[in-house]
């Protein structure tokens, strides 16, 4: 991972593309549309003209109507496809799919599948910028900005913060994405699982391993919390549902164990009783309802990013409350 942003930033594939400086720059717009979300008419017509499609081979409730909700509040036209409706079904492949998508008329493809890498194999047929909404276990980009981005807002900062990331990292994008943008913000990662829901390697990765949570849990500022992922396990990986709450799932009791300020975080969709307990996710610690109100104001800041600044201007957000300044103000 560099410091730098790619600039221009042509599409959102990998926390890479962004680095350091333009996940800060995400924030900063981000802080911009937070306050156009609050006003009472939350839209703004910075990307009036624009279209925006998403392309969703995989099930998804937070992830697409975020993007869908963000796309509306800049003005943009949004085109919506879901392969159980679509021509895929007749056996269309992903090209084919992608270029008539864009023969349409987008300027950004969002799109998710089950197969890493395809957001970039679609970035590399068309000349719409494309955004990753998820690529199998590879990564889910605006899920880490958002994470990054409610965590600030709850604790001032990631640099110096001990994260811990409890679970099913094997099969987890959002883990990887996590991992890349909580480090490149300074914070201290620990990965929090039993061997078998670890990657077979971690070499290169800039995390601490540790397989018992009662031992790090209370010295930790974050504990998030990822889904067992069993459309993913090919073979039982843990012995048990009941036997992987025992070890590593956020109980009551163990929730009682954590410092007074630590966060609770989760992706969605929450497995309640297993991964965390019920009660525990509807703490006032649980930043999970938040991460899903930053994810508006975070895409929106990424749409922004990609189609509404001139290709190598560097946005502030002064420019973005300039382009909202007019019809809502
Ligand atoms: C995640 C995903 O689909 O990658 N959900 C999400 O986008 N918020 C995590 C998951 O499915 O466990």
């Amino acid at each position: 991972m560099t410091g730098a942003p790619a600039r221009p930033v042509r599409h959102l594939l990998s926390i890479d593309d962004l680095g350091a400086d333009g996940i800060d720059e995400v924030m900063r717009l981000t802080d911009a549309f937070v306050e156009v979300s609050r006003r009472s008419i939350p839209k703004v017509p910075a990307l009036r003209g624009k279209t925006v499609a998403s392309l969703f081979f995989e099930d998804s409730t937070r992830t697409r109507l975020s993007f869908e909700t963000a796309a509306k509040r800049l003005s943009a036209d949004t085109m919506s496809f879901s392969v159980s409706t679509s021509s895929v079904r007749k056996g269309e492949s992903l090209r084919d799919t992608a270029l008539t998508i864009e023969a349409m008329g987008v300027d950004c493809i969002v799109v998710r599948h089950r197969s890493s890498g395809a957001p970039h194999r679609v970035a590399s047929w068309v000349d719409a910028a494309v955004v990753n909404a998820g690529d199998g276990w590879h990564e889910h980009p605006t899920q880490a900005l958002l994470d990054c981005y409610t965590i600030r807002e709850r604790l001032g900062s990631l640099a110096g913060r001990r994260v811990l990331i409890v679970g099913d990292v094997k099969h987890s994008r959002v883990a990887r994405s996590d991992i890349a943008a909580f480090t490149a913000l300074g914070a201290d990662v620990t990965l929090v699982a039993p061997p078998t829901l670890l990657p077979p390697t971690l070499e290169g990765w800039p995390v601490s391993v540790s397989h018992d949570l009662d031992a790090v849990a209370p010295d930790a500022d974050v504990i998030y919390l990822l889904r067992i992922q069993q459309e993913r396990m090919t073979e039982a990986l843990v012995p048990s549902l009941r036997e992987y709450t025992a070890r590593y799932g956020l109980t009551v009791r163990r929730a009682a164990r954590l410092r007074d300020d630590a966060l609770v975080m989760h992706p969605g969709p929450m497995n309640r009783g297993v991964e965390i307990a019920p009660e525990v996710a509807d703490l006032p610690r649980s930043a999970i309802i938040d991460q899903v109100r930053n994810g508006v104001a975070v895409r929106m800041a990424v749409l922004y990013l990609l189609l509404g600044a001139g290709s190598d201007k560097v946005l502030t957000a002064d420019d973005v409350m300039e382009a909202a300044v007019g019809e809502s103000r």
